[in-house]
């Protein structure tokens, strides 16, 4: 009798093991649907990683470096893509820009060009304008600026010349040209030069636009036509804006030189012109 009540007992313990158990699986086989309906989802990770687009980047990218001033929406234009030309918008902030002109005004000096044969620089009616270079990584705020054309064109801050600040006023130009080289001693350092990037420092009343004569396409296009002196109708046209950044490349994706990348700069009507320039090489520029 003692034996039987015994099992007994024995029998509703299993009974109720049998019964967690059914009911844990239970649960488990509801918490798998809600999971794969994606009713309910189990956090990955605890830092919100940002999403792999290119938003990210940007964000990435503006946020390392905070730099001088606060700078306005930034969103990047195609221009053109014979030549590659991208304008990207408020690259700078104002302060930055002012920062620059203050830098380079006790310098400035008239400039010149480079003569292709003998890769000496000379003077030259073709370029009117004043200019200076500062030094690559010539403090925090240039070495802020010059990470910033890093991350935006994915060529590393030591294939940089170091910027070039230039002032144009009424009337003084530079004449189309190519910013590659075709002599062998401008090459010996760092290589060709492979993309520029050209930042307006100023805005220009009239006049000064940066001109791409040999582009492709329909330039009159521009939204901006109406507003382009008589020099800045004869290619696509850009025209001054503080802050503003245009890169274009003189080489094409394969390294051949691209003649669609010949640009100017048009006299300046009215007003002043302060631009900065940042050459880049194919390989390390040795300071
Ligand atoms: C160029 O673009 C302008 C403005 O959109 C247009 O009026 C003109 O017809 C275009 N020209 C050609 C040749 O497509």
């Amino acid at each position: 009798m003692a034996k039987l009540r015994h099992s007994r007992l024995q029998a509703k313990k299993l009974s109720t093991v049998t019964l967690v158990l059914s009911m844990l699986f239970m649960l488990t086989v509801v918490l798998l649907m809600l999971l794969g309906l994606g009713i309910f989802s189990l956090p990955i990770n605890g830092d919100d990683s940002p999403p792999n687009d290119l938003t990210s980047y940007r964000r990435m990218a503006s946020e390392r470096g905070k730099g001088l001033g606060k700078r306005g929406e930034q969103w990047t234009e195609v221009l053109s893509w014979e030549p590659r030309a991208f304008l990207y918008h408020n690259f700078l902030s104002r302060e930055e820009c002012e920062y620059l002109i203050n830098l380079a005004k006790p310098y400035m000096k008239k400039s010149t060009v480079v003569d292709s044969k003998t890769g000496q620089s000379k003077d030259s009616r073709v370029r009117t304008s004043s200019g200076m270079f500062l030094r690559r990584g010539q403090d925090k705020i240039i070495m802020d600026i010059e990470k910033r054309i890093a991350d935006y064109t994915f060529i590393p801050v030591e294939n940089g010349e170091g910027l070039q600040v230039l002032h144009y006023e009424v009337e003084q130009k530079y004449d189309a040209h190519f910013d590659y080289f075709l002599d062998e001693i401008n090459t010996k350092n760092g290589g060709q030069r492979m993309a520029t990037v050209l930042m307006y420092l100023s805005d220009v009343e009239e006049g000064g636009e940066t001109i791409f004569p040999a582009a492709k396409g329909n330039v009159s296009a521009v939204p901006w036509w109406n507003e382009l002196s008589e020099c800045g109708k004869k290619g696509l046209a850009v025209k001054p804006k503080m802050g503003d950044a245009l890169l274009f490349w003189s080489m094409r994706p394969d390294a051949t030189l691209d003649s669609s990348s010949l640009h100017g700069g048009c006299p300046v009507i009215s007003g002043n012109k302060w631009s900065s320039t940042k050459w880049l090489h194919v390989e390390e520029y040795k300071l």
